[in-house]
């Protein structure tokens, strides 16, 4: 895990020095700039009509990067576009150990990486040599003697069928076991303009019965306060963005209810929804209104690759918009322990770690 160095620093490497943990993160949404380059050089080959379209993914890196808010909508043909350059287990592989690390460098001490498992015939991926191949990566990043501690959940797309959400849980199910844990969870992710998430309650709570943890994305875009209602009272374990649940942007008091009486953790990502277009400006994102509550947060980046961020600017972004002290910080980070999927044993390494760095940061 990474070590905090003595002596007064920067804001900038306050954060990153602060041991942080990682909650919400998408695979494929995650994949770095450097990575991109070496996945796109492996479709260098291909006839030009074949190509991935480099032209889109350099024009949206060109407005991410210098902090333009696009759409959700161009999110996903952003994710579309990923999913074209990463269509076997080798990009997978290499996507999962080059995320992780990057994680790791930036002062990540616990990452849980979720994404969706995925078939691609044409190459013979399968979503089951999807997962394996990430948990492969995993375990080949701890071998290396990264310092990092990683889960995986599975997620499930909104965009599919109620049978691919049925396979998923199944998988998860299945590779929780296989895993000895590393597996823990389940998500509900995708274009939140699609479909109605009510129909995957029953699957939803079975998946719960049955050991698995579950991190949903709930309230992402406003109007959806029925289906974001029967989300909170199954109830999730931790809630993806909330973004629209209180009433001041459109949402309920009883979505506040629901949240507060189940207290349910948010992971907020305050990049990811200003470039989303979700929040209009910093200052007016919703972790001021639960951080001000009391309520359990923990930040977070969604996709630091497709939204050009990190955890430690996340953090940094937060201690700046909302006035935060370095205590302040350090308690968010060490809170989310608390909100993690994995069991008892890892919450107290991970509390024991947190000590030891304290004094280090001269909290
Ligand atoms: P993957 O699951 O590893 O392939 O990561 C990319 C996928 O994550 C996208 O296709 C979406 O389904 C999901 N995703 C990433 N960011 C968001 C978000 O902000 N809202 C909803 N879904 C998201
Ligand atoms: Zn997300």
């Amino acid at each position: 895990m990474a070590t905090a160095s003595e002596g007064h620093v920067s804001e900038e490497k306050f954060c990153k020095l602060l041991p942080k943990v990682e909650l919400h993160a998408h695979l494929n949404g995650s994949i770095s700039k450097e990575t991109m380059t070496k996945l796109l050089a492996r479709k260098a080959h291909l006839p030009q009509d074949q190509q991935p379209d480099t032209q889109a993914l350099q024009q949206w890196t060109d407005i991410v990067e210098n902090g333009k808010a696009v759409s959700l909508d161009a999110c996903f043909q952003m994710f579309k576009l990923i999913h074209q350059i990463v269509d076997d287990t080798e990009a997978v592989a290499m996507v999962t150990k080059d995320v992780v690390r990057e994680f790791a460098e930036d002062g990540v001490c616990y990452l849980e990486l979720r994404s969706t498992p995925r078939d691609v015939p044409q190459t013979g991926m399968t979503k089951r040599s999807y997962i394996e191949t990430v948990l492969k990566a995993i375990q080949q990043c701890q071998d290396e003697g990264i310092d990092i501690i990683v889960r995986f959940i599975l997620a499930i797309d909104r965009r599919n069928s109620l049978e691919a959400a049925e396979e998923t849980i199944q998988l998860a199910e299945d590779y929780r076991a296989k895993s000895g844990g590393v597996v823990v969870g389940v998500d509900l992710s995708g274009d939140p303009k699609v479909g109605d998430a009510r129909q995957l309650i029953p699957l939803l709570q079975k998946a719960r019965t049955a050991g698995l943890r579950l991190a949903l994305h709930i309230a992402e875009i406003p109007d959806q306060e029925a289906e974001s209602l029967a989300l909170l009272n199954i109830p999730t374990d931790r809630i993806g963005h909330g973004t629209f649940l209180h009433p001041e942007v459109g949402g309920s008091q009883g979505l506040v209810a629901a949240t507060e009486n189940h207290s349910i953790p948010l992971e907020l990502c305050q990049t990811s929804n200003f470039v989303g277009k979700t929040v209009a400006s910093f200052d007016e994102h919703h972790f001021k209104y639960w951080f001000d509550k009391g309520h359990p947060c923990v930040i977070c980046t969604d996709d630091k690759g497709v939204f050009h961020t990190t955890l430690s600017k996340e953090y940094h972004l937060a201690m700046m918009t909302f006035d935060l002290s370095r205590k302040q910080l350090w308690q968010l980070s060490e809170r989310s322990i608390d909100f993690i999927f994995a069991d008892d044993d890892v919450k107290q390494t991970l509390r024991k770690h947190w000590t030891n760095e304290r004094s280090k940061l001269q909290l």
